[in-house]
């Protein structure tokens, strides 16, 4: 066994400071659930770097320390937050707003939520058609508002002594958009800035700040955002890791459980319609077709990846596939999911199966924001760059080098993220091999 580290991993001394654009029902609910779990007013379920361990070496080893123990990650206690919205309430309005979180929770941890204010947003109506706020940057061309961010997250690091920044998109989604003309080498993209070409996407501007000065970059919306060659080409040179797409978090979660299990035992498919309800802002701005685009996009790409028609023509070849989300206010942030599956068996014998997944969206990805700020905090200062497939884990449209097709299996993609873990501190891969134990 190696004990040799292959990297090393800078130790996470000070602050480390969390920029979230979007001061929505989920990054609410995440950073008042890291002050509340601070505070012991609650545990951080469905975190991986809060709960989960990682077995080492041999079965018969016994060892198996807890991911946190395993690898330097920053502490709860040294996170600090900021962030933009169009609107101007503070975190703890927004989370009042929001209405995930109980109210008497909310009053707990009113002081800490109130002092993070929103800075202005850069907005443009094009890329969200249905929100309209008033707390907005005016005026400049692109590549001013860009410098403007920079300008936030210099202020923000210095007035909060953050050591380190991470940035994570938690905003609305943007309307469905190829990479264009512009997106394709990072010079044509710093004229496009100049220009005010209408291909770049307020997002994009988010991540180039981001990118810019330093700071490593998740996107857990499905748009195109840093998808795109001049974007990976910043990444690289400045030698800055960088995730996305779209948190996985409910009924695409369910189907990356689920496929890979029907595929394993060579189960035939020929339908699965999915269909969904939710009342929250979210849901609201997906009325919008664009916007629904870029999340279908993302929805439908799993099942297609895990079940390989093209290898597996007698069981997939014929599938349909459709997802559905109706914006129903009654509902707020308890979406409720139904999932029709129509497979088949031995001679093609059809069966049915119905999921009805009556979750709590924000609740579902509030952990996740927070093993991705934590897990890009640690690649970066493990000096990794570029796209970290290894947190594929966390996405419903993991990013991939070119021409690469994502692994959307979720045991494979754990086992992606554990073996990155182990190999970055020296520990040998666990291949699930075991003839050694019957030598
Ligand atoms: N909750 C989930 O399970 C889940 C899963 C996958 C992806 N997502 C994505 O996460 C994002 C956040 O979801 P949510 O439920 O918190 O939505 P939300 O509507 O509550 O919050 C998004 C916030 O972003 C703000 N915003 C929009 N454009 C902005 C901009 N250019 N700059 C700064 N702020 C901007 C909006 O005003 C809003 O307050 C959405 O894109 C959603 O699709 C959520």
């Amino acid at each position: 066994m190696s004990t040799t580290e292959n990297t090393r991993i800078a130790p996470a001394d000070g602050k480390l400071g969390i920029l979230i654009p979007g001061i929505g029902a989920v990054s609410t609910t995440f950073m008042a659930g890291v002050e509340a779990i601070k505070q012991g007013l609650g545990v951080p379920v469905g975190s991986l770097t809060q709960l989960g361990t990682i077995r080492l070496g041999k079965r018969t080893e016994g060892r198996t320390p807890r991911i946190q123990d395993f690898v330097p990650l920053a502490k709860l206690q040294d996170l600090v937050f900021g962030g933009w919205d169009i609107f101007e309430d503070n975190a703890y309005e927004a989370a009042a707003h929001a209405n995930v979180l109980e109210a008497s929770l909310l009053d707990k941890i009113r002081k800490p939520l109130e002092a993070i204010r929103p800075m202005k947003a850069v907005f443009d109506q094009n890329y969200v058609k249905r929100l309209h706020g008033p707390n907005v940057k005016t005026g400049g061309s692109k590549m001013d508002q860009a410098e403007m961010l920079m300008e936030d997250i210099r202020q923000f690091q210095e007035s909060t002594g953050a050591s380190r920044l991470v940035m994570i998109w938690c905003a609305s989604t943007e309307v469905f958009h190829k990479p264009a003309a512009v997106h394709q080498t990072l010079k044509d993209f710093e004229c496009g800035l100049q220009k005010n070409d209408p291909d770049i996407a307020p997002s994009q501007i988010y991540a180039y700040a981001a990118l810019k000065s330093g700071v490593p970059f998740a996107n857990g919306a499905p748009n195109l955002t840093t998808d795109t060659p001049a974007l990976l080409e910043l990444a690289r040179a400045r030698q800055i890791p960088i995730c996305g797409k779209d948190f996985k978090t409910g009924q695409t979660f369910m189907k990356t459980l689920l496929a890979p299990g029907f595929k394993a035992r060579m189960l035939g498919m020929s339908g699965w319609f999915s269909t969904n309800i939710l009342g929250n802002r979210d849901g609201e701005v997906l009325e919008d077709p664009g916007s629904f685009k870029s999340k279908e996009e993302t929805k439908l790409s799993v099942l297609e990846q895990i079940l390989q028609p093209d290898l597996y023509p007698e069981l997939y070849k014929n599938l349909y596939h459709a997802v559905r989300i109706n914006y129903y206010p009654p509902r707020g942030d308890a979406k409720e999911g139904w999932d029709n599956i129509d497979i088949f068996g031995w001679l093609g014998y059809p069966m049915q199966i119905k999921i009805d997944f009556l979750c709590r969206d924000s609740i579902l990805a509030a952990p996740l924001v927070l093993d991705l700020v934590l897990f890009l905090d640690l690649a970066q200062r493990a000096g990794m760059r570029g796209i970290q497939e290894w947190l594929s884990f966390y996405f419903k449209a993991p990013m991939t080098a070119p021409g690469l097709y994502p692994e959307h299996d979720v045991f494979i993609q754990l086992m992606k993220l554990k073996n990155t873990l182990r190999w970055l501190r020296g520990e040998d891969l666990i291949t699930h091999l075991g003839l050694e134990y019957y030598d």
